[in-house]
């Protein structure tokens, strides 16, 4: 199958296989971006897809990279159908809703005509918050919600990505559909959610898509096998790459934005193990901002940008056959793939394609070791291999105190394989920071290595990074007493708090009580910055104490909770069922006193995992 035009069926995808081991393809809306800045093309969707004679467009908003691989996987399984009606094929494209990629408007998705349709895969993050790149979506959304715009030709199918330990669970795909039904607009099919509670959001996809195809034979488009075309060209640069080629290359992954700054790298200043035993490690990391324009503000988080580990790199151009191009960019040419056309035998192509179809056929296979393929082309682990995204930590530094210098608490994860006890799946950024820290690991199992950190430690180790503002925000008013609940490395944000007011404290300003507890696993071990709390807060700080909370809520403390999902919303309930008991309240006015506080910004939450 040809694609409708070359702005929109090829992409140029960027593989770096460089001595820093990043991963890089261009996104299709980068390439389209870069299309209508040169040519000044409409930016209207409408307008687009009659142009490109494309049926539909797919709308992804992605905070760590899940929504963006499946509008990927989708749009080219969607090029395994004809459409009967058009000549041309079955064409996607992808608008990234803002973050500096194309800015098409989402207010002209009310002239799209019936003939065609939207696609929405849009995740849920923060307390039940749009992605960062969703924001000019969200806007649009409002905007059709109060000024009650209509959208009665527009037809949609979403799919929404959340986990439901999180209270507000796939809260953005049923406020932008609830807007898009209420504007009159029709959904193809009704939409679905997919639960990343138990790892489900693999499956979950795998059973809407096969709704979503079911519907588009309906419509009239007809399956077609799809061998795949090894139509490729492969431009090696000439020799290998350098460091400063990744930090240009890991720049177009993240656009500075409102929330987020440029990334940059970090000087490492100082590093701690903060475990006393025990065979885990917890990182106390110190980052210098000095003679840098990012800044950050208490309570804020940082991300950090990881490598992949040499081990891995080392497989993975074995497997390729590449190690003489290890180092080496080049430039490749998008094309349609699928896995099938590398079965070894006529047996296993039908189980692959058997597979693809049916959901509890993926699922067996999934728990299945592994599959044996033919050698497999590069250009379909580009297209398989997703980059890699930064990981968020809780700055545990205050900016009152340390302004030019950002502190991470970072707990190193491995899991070892059931059956395998001394071989591990190593946390990729938890163990890139081990290693960046260079302190010893507590672990039985041997840890990766990266070469990154090795090669920029000339001018000192460096990590590249960015900081992103959070509504995890100390009142302004000090005198305000708090209530912070926390467990093992949550406790990140509370150091900063605490420390900040510690030092208000000292110089003569009116801090209110503070009421903090902390959960550990051992007090012996686990207690992080046990010593340091002692010292700097004295008085302010009740550490493991059941004072009444809801004493201090009344009096107007402001209530933080940071750790896991399930941790917050048992803490929601048992808030709820103290103040029933407490007040005497009916039975859903406990949810409305909560609500109210959270509403108020008296009631905020820092939740991961
Ligand atoms: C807003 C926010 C703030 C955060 N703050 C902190 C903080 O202050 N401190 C902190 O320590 N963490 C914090 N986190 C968590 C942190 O971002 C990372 O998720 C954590 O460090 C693990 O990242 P990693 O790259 O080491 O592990 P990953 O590589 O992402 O792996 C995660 C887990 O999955 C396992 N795994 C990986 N690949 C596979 C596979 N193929 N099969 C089976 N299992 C696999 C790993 O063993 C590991 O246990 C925060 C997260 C968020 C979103
Ligand atoms: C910090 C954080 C906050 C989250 N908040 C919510 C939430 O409020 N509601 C929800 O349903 N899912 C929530 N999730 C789960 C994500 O939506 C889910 O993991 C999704 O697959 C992520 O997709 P993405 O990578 O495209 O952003 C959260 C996940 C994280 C890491």
């Amino acid at each position: 199958m040809k694609p409708a035009s070359t702005a929109d069926g090829i992409a140029i995808l960027l593989f770096l296989f460089s001595v820093l081991g990043y991963i890089y393809f261009e996104r299709p809306q980068v390439q389209d971006g870069e299309a209508l800045n040169k040519t000044t093309a409409t930016r209207n969707i409408a307008q687009r897809l009659e142009e490109g004679r494309h049926k539909c467009v797919i709308f992804w908003g992605s905070q760590s990279g899940t929504s963006e691989r499946f509008a990927e996987t989708l749009a080219r399984e969607c090029a395994s159908m004809e459409v009967s009606t058009v000549r041309d094929s079955f064409a996607f494209w992808h608008q990234c809703f803002g973050g500096g990629f194309v800015r098409l408007r989402c207010r002209d998705l009310g002239q799209v005509s019936k003939s065609k349709f939207a696609m929405f895969i849009l995740s849920t993050y923060g307390e039940g918050d749009p992605s960062d790149n969703t924001a000019g979506l969200w806007d649009w959304i409002e905007r059709v919600k109060n000024d009650k715009l209509t959208l009665k030709e527009l037809r949609y199918l979403a799919w929404g990505l959340g986990n439901s330990n999180y209270k507000y669970y796939n809260r953005i795909i049923d406020v932008v559909t609830d807007v898009l039904d209420a504007a009159g607009a029709t959904p193809l099919i009704p939409k679905q959610k997919a639960d990343d509670a138990n790892s489900g959001t693999e499956e979950d996809f795998q059973s809407w898509k096969d709704d979503v195809f079911a519907m588009f034979r309906v419509m009239g488009f007809e399956e077609r096998s799809f061998d795949y075309q090894l139509s490729i060209e492969v431009i090696f640069n000439a020799g290998p790459d350098d460091v400063k080629t990744v930090t240009q290359n890991i720049s177009v992954h993240h656009q500075r934005s409102a929330t987020c700054s440029e990334i940059v790298p970090l000087s490492i200043k100082s590093s701690r193990e903060l475990f006393t035993t025990g065979d885990r490690n917890c990182i106390h990391l110190e980052l210098d901002l000095s003679h840098r324009q990012v800044g950050y503000k208490t309570g804020d988080h940082i991300g950090i940008w990881p490598c992949n580990p040499e081990e891995e790199i080392d497989r993975l151009v074995d497997v390729l056959g590449l190690q003489s191009r290890r180092n080496h960019a080049f430039t490749i040419k998008m094309t349609c793939l699928h896995l099938a056309p590398f079965a070894l035998t006529p047996e296993f192509k039908a189980f692959l394609l058997e597979i693809s179809k049916s959901r509890n056929r993926y699922e067996r296979l999934i728990l299945s070791t592994h599959i044996t393929l033919t050698l497999l082309p590069l250009s379909f682990v580009l297209e398989s291999v997703p980059a890699l995204q930064p990981r968020y930590y809780s700055i545990s530094s205050s900016s009152v105190i340390a302004p030019r210098r950002i502190a991470i608490t970072a707990l190193v994860v491995n899991k070892t394989i059931s059956g395998s006890l001394d071989t591990a799946i190593h946390g990729l950024t938890s163990n890139y920071i081990l290693l960046a820290a260079k302190l010893p690991s507590n672990a039985s199992v041997p840890t990766p290595s990266f070469q990154h950190t090795e090669l920029v430690s000339l001018e000192g180790t460096k990590v590249f990074a960015h900081a992103r503002k959070s509504k995890f925000k100390l009142p302004i008013n000090s005198s305000t007493p708090l209530v912070l609940i926390s467990a093992g490395t949550s406790f990140a944000p509370f150091r900063a708090f605490l420390v900040e007011r510690a030092k208000l404290h000292a110089i003569g300003k009116s801090v209110g009580k503070t009421l903090f507890f902390f959960g550990c696993r051992s007090q012996d071990s686990d207690f992080i910055y046990k010593e340091e709390m002692k010292e700097s807060l004295g008085q302010h700080l009740v550490a493991e104490h059941s004072a009444n909370v809801l004493d201090m809520l009344d009096a107007g403390a402001n209530m933080y909770i940071c750790g896991r999902a399930n941790m917050a919303r048992e803490i929601d309930v048992k808030i709820e069922e103290a103040v029933k008991e407490a007040k005497g309240l009916k039975k859903v006015e406990p949810r409305a006193w909560t609500d109210a506080l959270k509403k108020r910004g008296k009631w905020r939450a820092d939740v991961w995992g």
